[in-house]
């Protein structure tokens, strides 16, 4: 009997693991299995450039595996692929090269041969989906010695001119498309309410009506070539970050080094509407295809899990027709599931993720998701259409790998634009006794000041490097020294000494000017608790004081500096935010070349506790700003 016994309970027990052992093997098959590759003609209809777009693209989809699809949804930092032909294995449709992610060799055919070679390897798939691959061109193609560097979006919101605005994007386009680049991570549409931000140079003002203006001018300067005929784009825009990055507070940031980057967003559903959607508004009206979430959190949850924003606000209400693309890492950082992370982002209204380090996991966990029913085949469609439509309308298939772009790098005609920008946002905020501008019959000029003889310092970060770099070594760049020498009259006697420690037995100088302000810094490595001059910048400005009859005060920084109590000493003081490779632009205003036009593109506040500042110039402590948003001395 006991044995009998036995021998049943070893059979159910081998039953009962067998089973479980076949529904196990049966749940992974169907999890893993891969899908049948439909079978593709010679010259399928989605290779005709004739056909419209839309038939491209549902032609295309028709041919392609759950695989090729999810590949398509999935944008990886070049140095995170294992191997060359992981592109291809995984079908991955976009690469990135993050701030200072860069080819063994960082020039113009450095790039383009390093892009060329991922082309080339995706092209040669079965379907021939070309890349799309991104880079932060947010100041012009700033990665590349030799490219012309603008002045960041601050300088440029400082002008306040569309037109200018739209040249630079497409000189930008140009140089980017020279080294094989077709998707540019600009322009930022934040709207920074709290200048302790570290991403305030990134923004062109915290006033919409601003913002909308000159955000719609960059996107279609950047997507359409001033000579353009036909409505094939030159470089994919991505309007961001969606929404309302300028609105976090501060000491809410999720990430510990922090203390406002990557926050909380306050602002209620009627304060984004009224605020921070208009620009995205206007940039989808301007052409846009691409749009970037922010890695804020609004309300409970971080925007790529806000599908009410996502979806029903971005896609239905505003129509927007191009592909929602996730910020760095920004839908599985900070959660222990990655899995539903991905299923919830996706479901969410993000059709493509910069993951950008796992694409094996991310890849198979969208094939597991949507096996199981969690992401749905519409949502993966719509999803791959909207990317789809935008490599079609770049001509990525009608000339993937073979753009010969006709500029080149160096480009004088875009330094001499860049220069004009110069000029253009520099804004006078103090003017004693009518110094400025400086006399052509000045007899001596001193120079001082950590900023006077540093390209990377007024240069500022997203530079070479993600954090910029320092010193003079950048080539086809002009210090603001070397243009107040290049500008001055030849008699005039011009000195310089970083620190101003000139003798002070020698005969004064006419007019000292201190070139001083912020060293590089991005993102949340440039939050602030009180963004002000350094003393050793303070110390030089007043060692100047002491052997020049008069004090001429320029700020090279990415945002309002608090100078309160400083600025009653100085005679002059001329904001030039960070002007990037053309310093000349500033001396070419500092000697009456060209006029100071500038104004501030936001309030400069006179102390920290008046911070936030609201788009109505309201404080929640005394809105008795020191300057006010579009202040300019009138000379
Ligand atoms: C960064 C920034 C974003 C940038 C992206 C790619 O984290 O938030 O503005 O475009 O990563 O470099």
């Amino acid at each position: 009997m006991i044995m009998w016994h036995h021998k049943s309970k070893l059979t159910s027990c081998l039953v009962v693991t067998s089973l479980i052992a076949v529904i196990i093997g049966s749940t992974f098959l169907f999890l893993t299995s891969p899908t049948t590759p439909p079978p593709v003609p010679d010259k399928p209809l989605y290779l005709d450039a004739s056909l419209p777009i839309t038939e491209r693209v549902s032609n295309l989809l028709s041919y392609m595996t759950l695989e090729e699809k999810i590949g398509q949804m999935t944008l990886v930092e070049k140095d995170s692929i294992k191997k060359l032909s992981d592109i291809s294995d995984y079908h991955l449709g976009a690469l990135l090269s993050g701030s200072g992610s860069k080819p063994e060799e960082n020039t113009v055919t450095g790039w383009k041969q390093m892009i060329d070679t991922y082309q080339a390897e995706a092209t040669q798939s079965r379907l021939g989906i070309p890349l799309l691959y991104g880079s932060d061109a947010i100041h012009g193609h700033a990665h590349v010695p030799e490219a012309t560097i603008f002045p960041h979006l601050i300088g440029l919101g400082a002008s306040g001119d569309s037109e200018l605005v739209k040249k630079i994007a497409s000189a930008t386009a140009v140089e980017m498309m020279a080294t094989g680049v077709n998707w540019n991570f600009a322009p930022n549409l934040d709207m920074p309410q709290d200048i302790r931000w570290g991403r305030v140079y990134e923004t062109f003002s915290d006033d919409p009506t601003l913002v909308t203006k000159l955000g719609a001018a960059y996107v279609q300067g950047l997507q359409t070539a001033a000579n353009n005929t036909d409505e094939q784009l030159q470089v994919l825009a991505t309007p961001k970050h969606f929404v309302g990055l300028g609105g976090m507070s501060w000491d809410t940031s999720l990430n510990k080094n922090f203390k406002i980057d990557q926050g909380v967003t306050d602002a209620n559903e009627a304060l984004l509407n009224e605020v921070y959607l208009p620009p995205f508004a206007a940039a989808i009206d301007a052409g846009a295809l691409n749009i970037m979430v922010g890695l804020n959190t609004w309300g409970d949850d971080r925007m790529v899990r806000q599908k009410h924003l996502l979806t029903d606000v971005l896609k239905k209400q505003l129509g927007f027709k191009g592909f929602i693309v996730s910020d760095w890492y920004g839908v599985h950082e900070g959660t222990h599931n990655t899995f539903w992370a991905t299923t919830v982002a996706i479901n969410s209204g993000v059709d493509m993720v910069m993951l950008p380090f796992d694409y094996e996991t991310f890849t198979r966990q969208v094939k597991w998701a949507n096996r199981l029913g969690l992401i749905s085949d519409a949502r993966i469609d719509d999803a791959v259409s909207r990317i789809l439509y935008a490599k079609f309308s770049l001509g990525l298939f009608d000339q993937a790998g073979s753009t010969e772009t006709l500029t080149t790098i160096p480009n004088q005609a875009h330094r001499a634009l860049a220069r004009e920008a110069v000029a253009q946002s520099l804004v006078l905020l103090k003017n004693e006794n009518s110094i400025l501008p400086l006399k052509t019959n000045v007899r001596k000029i001193r120079v001082a000041g950590s900023a006077a003889n540093n390209i990377g310092k007024q240069s500022g970060a997203w530079t070479i490097e993600w954090q910029g770099v320092d010193g003079n070594w950048l080539p086809n760049s002009t210090s603001i020294l070397a243009g107040i020498k290049e500008i001055a009259n030849k008699n005039t006697q011009i000195e310089f000494e970083e620190q101003a420690l000139f003798s002070t037995d020698s005969d004064q100088a006419d007019v000292g000017i201190a070139i001083v302000g912020e060293s590089p810094y991005a993102e949340g490595w440039g939050d602030n608790a009180k963004p002000s001059l350094s003393d050793e910048d303070l110390t030089t400005i007043k060692n100047l004081k002491q052997t020049s009859r008069s004090v001429v005060v320029i700020l090279v920084t990415g945002r309002p500096l608090i100078i309160t109590d400083e600025i009653k000493d100085w005679d002059a003081v001329v904001v030039a935010w960070l002007p990037g490779s053309e310093g000349a632009g500033v001396a070419d205003v500092l000697f009456g070349t060209k006029p100071f036009t500038g104004s501030l593109p936001l309030p400069w506040p006179s102390n920290i506790n008046q911070l936030p500042i609201t788009i109505n110039g309201e404080s929640s402590n005394d809105s008795n700003v020191l300057f006010s948003r579009y202040f300019k001395l009138l000379y």
